[in-house]
């Protein structure tokens, strides 16, 4: 079965539409901490991409913040049972179908851009470059990146096959969800930064490093800005 394939059928075998944000995304957007600069008195009418935003579980805090909320998924089977959630909750969403590489919106359209454990998920063919390139061009100059983003020694990496550049191609995956699928891993804040600064500035990064029950998930957290001066057609070294 393909990765498309195993989140659809997770996501639609779930009956119940109540769901709850992830941690480091509630933090984020309400969190006050001497690390982390993101105004939270600007939040409403403003359009946010959740990028694979999955069961659609951060919604309901975007909505409350009063966000104009727009979902990118892989599959269009995740789109119409996500999309009945959020009408039997009260929740405008537009849903629509891409990948980390090709987010069907335009240019500099999202002021905020949330990717929850979902960014670097890498398609074949495809290098983490052109996901961060896609991300940064349907983020306004200025819009903030809110992602998680894989540690070295996450549980997901167990026995993980390296590639070139910090891609690693995902074979023991405890919920079998996505084996054979490639994720772009970052070794430390350092890396984050250098590869994200060509088109990002003013650097938060945190992580989380949480054992539930034998699972041992380390990832790191940013909340970083698109350059202001940034011209979206800048050429990628
Ligand atoms: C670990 S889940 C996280 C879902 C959600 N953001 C959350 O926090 O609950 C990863 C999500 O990324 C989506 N995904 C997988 N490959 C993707 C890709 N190439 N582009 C965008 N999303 C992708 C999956 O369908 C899945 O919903």
């Amino acid at each position: 079965m393909s990765i498309n394939n195993n989140y659809s059928s997770r996501y639609t075998n779930d009956k119940v539409n109540a769901v709850y944000p992830v941690e480091f995304v509630v933090r984020a957007f309400l969190g006050t901490y001497p690390g982390l600069h993101m105004s939270r008195d600007h939040y409403v009418d403003q359009r946010i991409l959740d990028l694979g935003y999955g069961d659609g579980r951060n919604m309901p805090l975007l909505n409350n913040l009063g966000m104009k909320i727009h979902g990118v998924e892989i599959a269009e089977d995740i789109n119409g049972h996500v999309r009945k959630r959020m009408k039997a909750l009260g929740i405008r969403a537009d849903l629509k179908v891409g990948t980390n590489a090709h987010i069907p919106y335009k240019d500099n359209y999202f002021q905020y851009l949330l990717a929850c454990h979902a960014c670097y998920y890498v398609e074949p063919g495809d290098h983490f470059s052109d996901n961060l390139a896609e991300m940064t061009r349907v983020l306004e100059p200025g819009g903030y990146l809110i992602a998680s983003l894989p540690m070295t020694g996450s549980y997901i990496l167990k026995n993980a096959k390296s590639l070139s550049d910090g891609h690693y191609e995902i074979t023991s995956d405890p919920y079998g969800l996505r084996n054979g699928t490639v994720f772009r891993v970052f070794r430390s804040k350092q890396e984050i930064q250098k590869i994200f600064s060509n088109d990002f500035s003013d650097f938060n990064i945190g992580y989380c490093n949480d054992m539930f029950w034998g699972i041992h998930q380390k990832v790191w957290t940013l909340v970083c800005r698109k350059k202001i001066d940034h011209t979206t057609l800048r050429k990628r070294n």
